[in-house]
């Protein structure tokens, strides 16, 4: 990646002054000089996502979304691009082009020209089946899940995952670098790391679902070096909690089965093993004597199998866990990345409320706003400075969005997904409420949650 680049406030300007005045913009600038912007341009990735249908090629989908970027001349932001209707090879082939991580190259809300830009397209199309159920001989124990990747179910899971800054990007890029390294050879003699990543944190934070959104995003970024890509998702709860002397014979199937898929070595494999807390719950208690012995010789088996796994370089181990202090200090050692996932800042409460709202209005059950018609309502950013103030109704509306958000202080994100659902089944009259009334009576319910909370 290269060093983001500050941006030019003159040649902005100049651009602002055009679109206000209706002239054409000036002409693209000089090369960037040496002395005001390093020469390498800012990569910005483009994830191109192919129609269920579509039978092209991806290199030839890519060549045709890189031309169609060259000649926008716009600047980029993180969303979508239309798709062009006068490119039929591409109307006909791709469902939707987006572009991410524009805030990496930008700081203070700043905008990237396009000639700032290297576009890095991604073009993947989603795998419709749904998840293979593995269940031990009995049939009565799941002990894994496992998707092809991408998966049409994780689609839109990154982007609907709401943190501070930061956080999303630190991980994708840890777990970049890590396959990375592998991918040139570095020496781990040499150079130590892992490809074990730990979250933990309250319940609800979405730590689970922001394990299979990485791996997700991962499966699109590295499509070109793994074309084949598998999520192997362990429930260690129903691997420890009950049935010891099955367990045994679960994690040898399990990890035989994970060693087959990452032998293949266009494969990159993901691993997750949730609640990984009852590992050491399990260890303790054959300890403490509380629980047959053979249990420590299974959650040793599967540190063991970890170890193994390890040294294969198309492999991420992604585990989460509620309680760290619980977690087996064998097991938290083994982790490179440990990132705390707490509940959701003011910020991001904000944000996962507006588009929840933005949701329910997209599918009708909030219907216009009085005369406001389809509202957008305006990001945490353009809130807290007022620009909205123009406009009366919208500029009260944000004011009751944040009044909620500072309401939902320590809720779970899981909660605050929940909350407007909750609104609307309080709500005597919900066909015929506006969405300044329905901001209000969530209030009203968020308040009732906490006040019903346990200590
Ligand atoms: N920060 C967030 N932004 C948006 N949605 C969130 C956030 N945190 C949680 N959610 C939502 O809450 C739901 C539950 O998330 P998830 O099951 O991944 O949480 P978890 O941390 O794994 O919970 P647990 O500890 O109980 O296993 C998800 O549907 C997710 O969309
Ligand atoms: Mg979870």
């Amino acid at each position: 990646m290269s060093v983001p680049m500050e941006i030019s406030v003159q040649n902005l300007t100049d651009l602002a002054i055009c679109e206000q005045n209706g002239a054409a913009p000036p002409p693209p600038p000089p090369p960037p000089s040496a002395t005001t912007v390093p020469e390498d341009k800012i990569l910005v990735p483009v994830e191109v996502c192919l129609k269920p249908s579509s039978t092209a090629r991806a290199d030839e989908v890519g060549s045709a979304v890189e031309r169609m970027l060259e000649k926008r001349s716009l600047s980029y932001s993180d969303g979508p691009v239309p798709v062009p209707i006068d490119d039929m090879f591409l109307v006909d082939n791709v469902q939707r082009i987006r572009i991410c991580e524009t805030d990496d190259g930008v700081k203070d809300h700043g905008v990237l020209l396009f000639w700032q830009v290297k576009p890095v397209v991604h073009v993947f199309q989603l795998s419709e089946e749904g998840p293979c159920e593995e269940s031990s001989t009995d049939g009565q124990l799941s002990s894994f899940h496992e998707w092809i990747l991408p998966a049409k179910e994780f689609d839109g899971m990154w982007e609907s995952l709401i943190y501070e800054p930061g956080l999303k990007q630190r991980l994708l890029r840890y777990a970049q670098s890590a396959l990375l390294f592998t991918e040139k050879g570095v020496d781990p003699f040499l150079v130590s790391w892992n490809r074990i990543i730990l979250l933990h944190g309250p319940p609800g934070t979405g730590k689970t679902s922001l394990c299979k959104a990485l791996a997700q995003k991962l499966s699109i970024r590295f499509n070109s070096r793994y074309p084949q890509c598998q999520l192997v998702e362990v429930n260690a709860h129903s691997l420890f909690s009950k049935w010891f002397s099955e367990s045994g014979k679960l994690v040898a199937r399990l990890f035989e089965k994970i060693q087959e898929m990452v032998e293949e070595e266009n494969n990159l494999v993901f691993v997750l093993i949730d609640e990984v807390e009852s590992l050491a719950a399990a260890r303790k208690a054959a300890l403490s004597g509380s629980e047959p012995s053979d249990s420590i010789r299974v959650v040793n088996a599967l540190l063991t199998q970890m170890d193994k796994l390890k040294s294969s370089p198309n492999v991420i181990i992604m585990t989460t866990s509620n309680i760290t202090a619980a977690i087996d200090v064998a097991f938290v050692d083994r982790a490179d990345i440990k990132a705390y996932i707490g509940p959701p800042t003011l910020q991001a409460r904000y944000e996962i409320l507006r588009s929840s709202m933005q949701e329910l209005m997209r599918a009708g059950i909030l219907s216009d706003t009085q005369e406001l018609g389809k509202v957008t309502l305006p990001n945490y950013a353009t809130a807290q400075e007022r620009q909205v103030a123009q406009e009366p109704e919208i500029a009260e509306l944000c004011k009751i969005l944040l009044e909620a958000a500072e309401t939902c202080e320590g809720f779970s994100g899981r909660s605050l997904r929940r909350l407007p659902f909750l609104t609307h089944a309080s709500l005597a009259d919900a066909y015929s409420c506006d969405l300044a009334k329905f901001l209000c009576t969530m209030i009203d319910t968020a308040k009732k949650e906490w006040s019903e909370l346990p200590d």
